[in-house]
C-alpha cells in the first residue's frame, strides 16, 4: 500500500486528491479541476516514488546481466508482468506482452495476425462505430494489405450498439471482432461478456480495447473468455510509454514476431534466427523497465483503493454530473443507453467546444477535452464536429462537478 494512502479517508464522497502531488503543485490561484482522465490520468505519489526509487537504487538493463543489479531490475520487471496478470486475471504472466501503449498493442496484433495465417484474404473483420482510431486504422491497413473486408456495427440513436447487427455480422467470413469495453467519448459500457460469448460460439476471435475500462472497473479476461485485451498504463495512473497486450496463450504462440532485435531471440546466425516463445518474442530491444515498475505501483495503488470504492465513488459523481449539467442552458448530453462509466460528453448549442474548453481553462482552471477524441467515425454518426468530454479519476469530487457547472454557466454568460 502506498505510504500516502490513508484508508480512513476513503469515505463516501471524498476523493484521493491528496495522493496526487500535481494538485498541491498547481501554480494558479484557482484550484486545478482535472476532468481529462480519459486522455491520461494524473500520477499518485506512490507511482512517482516507485519510479524514482528504481532509478536511484535498482536500475540496470534486464535479462542480460549476471550481476546482482541486473537481476534485481529483471525481477522488478517480471514482477510487473505478474502484477498485470493478477490484475486482469490472466491465467499466466506469459500471456502479458508489454508495449509502449495501446496504440502499439493494436499495431502489433494486427500486423502479427496478418502474417500468422490466422487471417487471410477474403476474411472479414468487424469493428463498431464507437471505436478509437487506434482500433480502426491498424485493421484498415491490414485490410488493404491482405484484401480483407471490414464491417462496422452501428450505434443506435439510443446510445447503444446494435447487437442484433453485431450477431448477424458474426457469420462467415468474419474471423475477428474488435470492440471497445467502454467508449472513450460517451462512457458507454458495452456488454462485452455477451459479445465475446456470441463471437466465441461462432469461432470468431475477439479483441477488447480496455483503455477506458481498467481504471474504472475490475477486468477478468479469463471469465470474459476474450482472445486479446489491450490497454495503456498511463490511463491507469501509471507512466506514459507503458501498454499491455494480453493474448490467449495458444494464439500468442502462433504469432510471428513484431519488431526484431535483442532479447527476443534464442539463437542468431547470419543464416537464420530462432525466436523466444511469447511474451519475450514480442518485446524486442530494451523495454520501458522503469515504466513497468511505475505501472506495478499504479496497479498496487488502484488495488489498495479497491474497485468497490472506485466504482461507487465514480458512479456518485457521474449521477451528480448528469443531473447538474441538465440544469444548464444549452447543454446537450450525448445519450448513453444503459451503463455509463467514467465520462460525460456534451455540447453547448451554438458554442464551439474549443471555445468552451478555453474559457473553462482561463476562468475556472477546469481541464476538459474538446474535439473529436480520436473517434471521427463516431462524431460523423453523431452529426457533430466535436464534443466536450468531462472524464473522471479517483481525485475528482463533488467540488469538481460544481466547478465545471459554474464554469459552463460563465461560458453561457460570455457567449450570450
Ligand atoms: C478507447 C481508447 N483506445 C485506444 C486509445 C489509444 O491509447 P494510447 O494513445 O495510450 O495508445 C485510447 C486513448 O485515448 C482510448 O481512449
Amino acid at each position: 500500500m502506498p505510504d500516502s494512502l490513508n484508508p480512513s479517508a476513503k469515505s463516501e464522497g471524498q476523493s484521493r486528491k491528496s495522493d496526487f502531488p500535481i494538485f498541491a503543485n498547481n501554480p494558479r490561484d484557482l484550484p486545478l479541476i482535472y476532468l481529462d482522465s480519459g486522455a491520461s490520468t494524473q500520477k499518485p505519489q506512490a507511482v512517482i516514488d516507485a519510479t524514482s526509487h528504481f532509478y536511484a537504487h535498482d536500475y540496470a538493463n534486464i535479462h542480460r546481466g549476471v550481476y546482482r543489479l541486473s537481476q534485481v531490475a529483471t525481477h522488478a520487471y517480471e514482477i510487473g508482468r505478474e502484477t498485470v496478470a493478477r490484475f486482469i486475471h490472466s491465467p499466466s504472466p506469459d500471456s502479458i506482452v508489454f508495449t509502449r501503449g495501446a496504440t502499439e498493442s493494436f499495431n502489433l496484433l494486427a500486423d502479427c495476425l496478418g502474417r500468422s495465417g490466422l487471417i487471410k484474404a477474403g476474411d472479414r473483420i468487424v469493428l463498431t462505430e464507437v471505436e478509437h482510431h487506434a482500433n480502426i486504422i491498424p485493421w484498415q491497413m491490414l485490410r488493404d494489405r491482405l484484401g480483407l473486408q471490414l464491417a462496422v456495427v452501428p450505434l443506435m440513436d439510443s446510445g447503444a450498439l446494435d447487437l442484433d447487427e453485431f450477431e448477424r455480422l458474426l457469420q462467415p467470413p468474419t474471423r475477428l471482432v474488435s470492440f471497445t469495453h467502454i467508449s472513450n467519448v460517451t462512457g458507454l459500457v458495452n456488454p462485452v461478456a455477451r459479445m465475446v460469448a456470441a463471437a466465441a460460439a461462432r469461432g470468431v476471435m475477439t479483441v477488447i480495447d480496455g483503455c477506458q475500462a481498467v481504471a474504472h472497473r475490475p477486468v477478468n479476461v479469463e471469465q470474459l473468455g476474450c482472445d486479446f485485451y489491450i490497454f495503456s498504463g498511463h490511463k491507469l495512473y501509471g507512466p506514459t510509454g507503458t501498454g499491455v497486450l494480453y493474448g490467449r496463450g495458444d494464439l500468442l504462440g502462433k504469432l510471428p514476431p513484431y519488431q526484431t532485435g535483442g532479447d527476443m531471440i534464442t539463437t542468431v546466425t547470419f543464416a537464420e534466427t530462432r525466436f523466444q516463445p511469447p511474451p519475450q518474442r514480442f518485446e524486442a530491444g530494451t523495454p520501458n523497465i522503469a515504466g513497468v515498475v511505475g505501472l506495478t505501483a499504479a496497479i498496487g495503488y488502484v488495488e489498495s483503493l479497491g474497485f468497490d470504492w472506485i466504482v461507487a465513488h465514480e458512479k456518485q459523481l457521474l449521477e451528480l454530473g448528469l443531473k447538474r449539467l441538465q440544469t444548464i442552458d444549452r447543454v446537450k448530453i450525448i445519450p448513453v443507453s444503459g451503463d455509463r462509466s467514467g465520462a460525460i460528453s456534451f455540447t453547448l448549442e451554438g458554442i464551439h467546444p474549443h471555445d468552451i474548453a478555453t474559457v473553462l481553462d482561463d476562468h475556472s482552471n477546469v481541464a476538459v477535452r474538446a474535439g473529436h477524441h480520436c473517434a471521427q467515425p463516431l462524431m460523423q454518426r453523431l452529426g457533430l464536429a466535436a464534443t466536450i468530454r468531462a472524464s473522471l479519476g479517483v481525485y475528482n469530487d463533488r467540488d469538481c462537478i460544481e466547478a465545471l457547472a459554474m464554469g459552463l454557466e460563465q461560458v453561457n454568460r460570455i457567449f450570450k
